[in-house]
Protein backbone atom coordinates (compact mmCIF):
# COMPACT_ATOMS: atom_id res chain seq x y z
CA UNK A 1 0.00 0.00 0.00
CA UNK A 2 1.32 3.63 -1.19
CA UNK A 3 0.72 6.68 0.98
CA UNK A 4 0.16 10.48 -0.81
CA UNK A 5 -0.33 14.08 0.50
CA UNK A 6 -3.11 15.47 -1.08
CA UNK A 7 -4.41 19.59 0.36
CA UNK A 8 -7.69 21.19 -0.52
CA UNK A 9 -7.09 24.35 -0.55
CA UNK A 10 -8.62 27.49 0.74
CA UNK A 11 -10.50 27.61 -2.71
CA UNK A 12 -12.13 24.09 -1.74
CA UNK A 13 -12.41 25.18 1.71
CA UNK A 14 -14.20 28.27 1.19
CA UNK A 15 -16.83 27.13 -1.52
CA UNK A 16 -17.62 24.38 1.18
CA UNK A 17 -17.29 22.11 -1.69
CA UNK A 18 -14.72 19.66 0.53
CA UNK A 19 -17.55 16.71 1.48
CA UNK A 20 -17.91 16.36 -2.53
CA UNK A 21 -14.22 16.39 -3.01
CA UNK A 22 -13.56 13.80 -0.40
CA UNK A 23 -16.76 11.62 -1.36
CA UNK A 24 -14.71 11.20 -4.92
CA UNK A 25 -11.39 10.49 -3.12
CA UNK A 26 -13.19 7.61 -0.61
CA UNK A 27 -15.57 6.28 -3.89
CA UNK A 28 -12.41 5.58 -5.90
CA UNK A 29 -11.63 2.55 -3.11
CA UNK A 30 -9.14 5.39 -1.84
CA UNK A 31 -9.00 5.37 1.97
CA UNK A 32 -8.28 8.41 4.09
CA UNK A 33 -5.90 7.69 6.85
CA UNK A 34 -5.04 11.01 8.42
CA UNK A 35 -7.13 14.42 8.26
CA UNK A 36 -6.64 17.95 9.49
CA UNK A 37 -7.80 21.40 8.98
CA UNK A 38 -5.05 23.93 9.46
CA UNK A 39 -4.32 27.91 9.01
CA UNK A 40 -1.28 27.20 6.53
CA UNK A 41 1.33 29.57 7.41
CA UNK A 42 3.70 31.15 4.93
CA UNK A 43 6.66 29.39 6.67
CA UNK A 44 4.54 26.33 6.03
CA UNK A 45 3.03 27.32 2.38
CA UNK A 46 6.79 27.89 1.31
CA UNK A 47 8.38 24.67 2.28
CA UNK A 48 5.41 22.58 0.80
CA UNK A 49 6.16 24.48 -2.41
CA UNK A 50 9.77 25.11 -1.88
CA UNK A 51 10.13 23.79 -5.64
CA UNK A 52 8.30 26.59 -7.31
CA UNK A 53 10.28 29.08 -5.58
CA UNK A 54 11.35 32.10 -7.36
CA UNK A 55 8.55 31.19 -10.61
CA UNK A 56 6.36 33.78 -11.30
CA UNK A 57 3.10 32.46 -9.93
CA UNK A 58 4.36 31.70 -7.02
CA UNK A 59 3.90 34.98 -4.88
CA UNK A 60 -0.08 34.48 -5.62
CA UNK A 61 0.18 31.03 -5.02
CA UNK A 62 1.43 31.60 -0.97
CA UNK A 63 -0.97 34.22 -1.03
CA UNK A 64 -3.78 32.00 -1.93
CA UNK A 65 -2.71 28.94 -0.20
CA UNK A 66 -2.81 31.22 3.13
CA UNK A 67 -5.47 33.16 2.94
CA UNK A 68 -8.27 30.90 4.43
CA UNK A 69 -7.61 27.21 6.13
CA UNK A 70 -7.27 24.22 3.91
CA UNK A 71 -7.56 20.76 4.90
CA UNK A 72 -4.84 18.30 4.56
CA UNK A 73 -4.68 14.48 3.97
CA UNK A 74 -3.06 11.03 4.10
CA UNK A 75 -4.58 8.63 1.90
CA UNK A 76 -3.76 5.45 1.21
CA UNK A 77 -3.85 2.94 -1.57
CA UNK A 78 -2.37 0.52 -3.81
CA UNK A 79 -0.73 2.96 -6.64
CA UNK A 80 -1.95 6.39 -4.32
CA UNK A 81 0.12 8.52 -6.00
CA UNK A 82 -0.76 7.75 -9.25
CA UNK A 83 -4.33 7.29 -8.73
CA UNK A 84 -4.94 10.87 -7.30
CA UNK A 85 -3.32 12.55 -8.98
CA UNK A 86 -6.00 11.03 -12.16
CA UNK A 87 -8.58 12.12 -9.90
CA UNK A 88 -7.92 15.22 -9.47
CA UNK A 89 -6.94 16.29 -13.27
CA UNK A 90 -4.21 18.49 -14.86
CA UNK A 91 -3.07 21.30 -12.79
CA UNK A 92 -4.83 24.19 -15.41
CA UNK A 93 -8.31 23.22 -14.87
CA UNK A 94 -9.58 24.42 -18.24
CA UNK A 95 -7.14 21.45 -19.56
CA UNK A 96 -8.28 19.69 -16.76
CA UNK A 97 -10.62 16.71 -18.07
CA UNK A 98 -14.54 16.36 -17.00
CA UNK A 99 -15.24 13.43 -13.88
CA UNK A 100 -11.34 15.46 -12.53
CA UNK A 101 -12.16 17.28 -8.93
CA UNK A 102 -10.34 19.87 -11.53
CA UNK A 103 -12.11 19.49 -14.28
CA UNK A 104 -15.54 19.74 -12.73
CA UNK A 105 -15.13 21.86 -9.58
CA UNK A 106 -12.74 24.53 -10.54
CA UNK A 107 -11.60 27.30 -12.95
CA UNK A 108 -8.68 28.93 -12.63
CA UNK A 109 -4.35 27.19 -12.26
CA UNK A 110 -4.27 29.12 -8.60
CA UNK A 111 -7.68 28.38 -7.36
CA UNK A 112 -8.19 24.96 -8.85
CA UNK A 113 -9.03 23.72 -5.31
CA UNK A 114 -6.15 20.72 -4.75
CA UNK A 115 -2.93 19.89 -3.96
CA UNK A 116 -1.62 15.69 -4.43
CA UNK A 117 2.00 15.01 -4.31
CA UNK A 118 3.07 13.86 -8.03
CA UNK A 119 5.65 11.09 -6.49
CA UNK A 120 6.06 8.55 -3.90
CA UNK A 121 9.26 10.52 -2.56
CA UNK A 122 7.77 13.64 -2.57
CA UNK A 123 4.43 12.33 -0.91
CA UNK A 124 6.62 11.29 2.19
CA UNK A 125 8.30 14.44 2.28
CA UNK A 126 4.71 16.60 2.27
CA UNK A 127 3.24 14.46 4.75
CA UNK A 128 6.18 14.83 6.99
CA UNK A 129 5.59 18.56 7.02
CA UNK A 130 2.07 18.21 7.83
CA UNK A 131 1.77 14.63 10.11
CA UNK A 132 3.62 13.30 13.22
CA UNK A 133 3.68 9.35 12.58
CA UNK A 134 1.38 8.80 15.35
CA UNK A 135 -1.15 10.61 13.53
CA UNK A 136 -1.43 8.79 10.23
CA UNK A 137 -4.31 5.71 11.55
CA UNK A 138 -4.29 1.67 10.41
CA UNK A 139 -7.43 0.92 9.90
CA UNK A 140 -9.41 -2.00 7.06
CA UNK A 141 -12.11 -0.69 5.27
CA UNK A 142 -15.20 -2.77 5.71
CA UNK A 143 -15.01 -3.11 1.59
CA UNK A 144 -11.45 -3.60 0.90
CA UNK A 145 -11.82 -6.72 -0.04
CA UNK A 146 -14.63 -5.62 -2.72
CA UNK A 147 -12.03 -2.85 -3.47
CA UNK A 148 -8.87 -5.47 -4.34
P1 LIG B 1 -0.44 22.34 -7.08
O1 LIG B 1 -0.75 20.97 -7.54
O2 LIG B 1 -0.81 22.71 -5.68
O3 LIG B 1 1.14 22.60 -7.26
C1 LIG B 1 1.69 23.86 -7.47
C2 LIG B 1 0.65 24.92 -7.66
O4 LIG B 1 1.09 26.14 -8.25
C3 LIG B 1 -0.39 24.40 -8.63
O5 LIG B 1 -1.15 23.39 -8.04
C4 LIG B 1 -1.14 25.68 -8.97
O6 LIG B 1 -2.14 25.99 -8.01
C5 LIG B 1 -0.05 26.74 -8.87
N1 LIG B 1 0.31 27.30 -10.19
C6 LIG B 1 -0.02 28.50 -10.63
N2 LIG B 1 0.44 28.72 -11.86
C7 LIG B 1 1.09 27.60 -12.23
C8 LIG B 1 1.77 27.22 -13.41
N3 LIG B 1 1.90 28.02 -14.46
N4 LIG B 1 2.30 25.99 -13.43
C9 LIG B 1 2.18 25.17 -12.37
N5 LIG B 1 1.54 25.50 -11.22
C10 LIG B 1 0.99 26.70 -11.16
Amino acid sequence: MEKTFVMLKPSAVTRGIIGNILTRVENRGLKIVAVKMIQLTAETAGKLYAVHHGKPFYKNLIEHVTSAPVVALVVEGEDAVKIMRKLVGNTNPKEAEPGTVRGDLAMTTTKNVIHASDSVENAQTEINIFFKPQEIMTYKRADENWIY
